[in-house]
């Protein structure tokens, strides 16, 4: 495993190694998790070159106290990376991204209206900048992202449709505390009593589960809200259930594709993102 700052000497190694074969790239913002590691043991299982960046991009806070506070732990990182088999790990400044403002704006319409998009406004934009760029700087030919940012899943999997960029994307399940609690390099910033409490979040969104039918559309989201909110750690921001392929908002149940509930909820100043697949 090699650590890599700048492009060229990314863009050298790998003119060697894509001889090799298929090219894995795992986008990363580092404070890495078994969640993180799970990405790339999918990549390194498929691919004989796997590039892991580790880079906290700026475009994507909206809020400029939660990239100041944004856990970077390089070294812990690539003691975790080392026994994985990732081939190379990118980690650069973000002078090297960003040589001048990247004033690129994405239309994803829909996808980027609700849930995150909307509570984060530009949020996407920025995510779309540096995935956008990692691609072209890496040209992979698979790129691995969790199910557990779903929009930002489906913004990305929208970039490459509407850019026909050759990449396939690649989703990889969410994993979890053995508390049921999402990974996530934020859960770090919690104290120990808040991530007590925080293990609520996934307890409600499972028991939202087994309510399917049994409660509308309607009171099922207020029902998950009002659950969570009882709790004086938590304040949710939203809750919505939408389709899993459109991300329009569901108003009934029926057959017709599958249906999922997102949320985000503040513990104390940490705001966590979790979901559920309802059917
Ligand atoms: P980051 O939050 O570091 O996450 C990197 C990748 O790990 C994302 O694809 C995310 O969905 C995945 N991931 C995080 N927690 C996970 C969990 N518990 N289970 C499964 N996968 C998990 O997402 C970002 O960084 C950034 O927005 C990025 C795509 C790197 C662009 O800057």
């Amino acid at each position: 495993m090699v650590l890599v700052k700048t492009i060229e000497e990314l863009q050298k190694h790998l003119k060697e190694l894509c001889k090799k074969g298929s090219v894995g790239l795992v986008p990363t913002m580092g404070a890495l998790h078994s969640g993180h590691l799970s990405l790339v043991e999918r990549a390194v299982s498929e691919n004989p070159t796997v590039v892991v960046s580790v880079f906290v991009n700026p475009t994507q806070f909206n809020d400029p106290d939660d990239l100041k506070r944004y856990p970077r732990t390089l070294e812990a990182d690539l003691k975790l990376l080392e026994p994985t088999g990732c081939t190379l790990v990118f980690a650069p400044e973000p002078s090297e991204i960003y040589p001048e403002p990247d004033t690129r704006k994405f239309d994803f319409g829909h996808f980027e209206q609700v849930m995150e998009g909307k509570h984060r406004p530009g949020h996407f934009n920025g995510v779309a900048q540096v995935v956008s760029k990692l691609f072209e700087i890496v040209k992979p030919n698979k790129a691995y992202f969790g199910q557990k940012d779903f929009q930002q899943l489906a913004i990305i999997n929208q970039m490459v449709k509407m850019l026909k960029m050759p990449v396939e994307v690649v989703a990889c399940p969410i994993i979890r505390e053995k508390s049921g609690l999402a990974m996530s390099s934020r859960n770090a910033l919690l104290t120990p009593e808040e991530r007590k409490n925080a293990v609520v979040i996934y307890e409600t969104l499972n028991k939202a589960r087994n309510l399917v039918g049994a409660k509308s559309v309607c009171d099922l989201e207020k029902w998950v809200v009002a659950n969570i909110n009882k709790n004086t750690f938590l304040d949710v921001e939203y809750f919505e259930v939408v389709d899993f392929e459109s991300l329009q908002h569901v108003c009934k149940w029926d057959d017709e594709g599958r249906k999922i509930g997102c949320i985000a909820v503040f513990c104390g100043k940490v705001r966590l993102i979790d979901n559920i697949v309802l059917n």
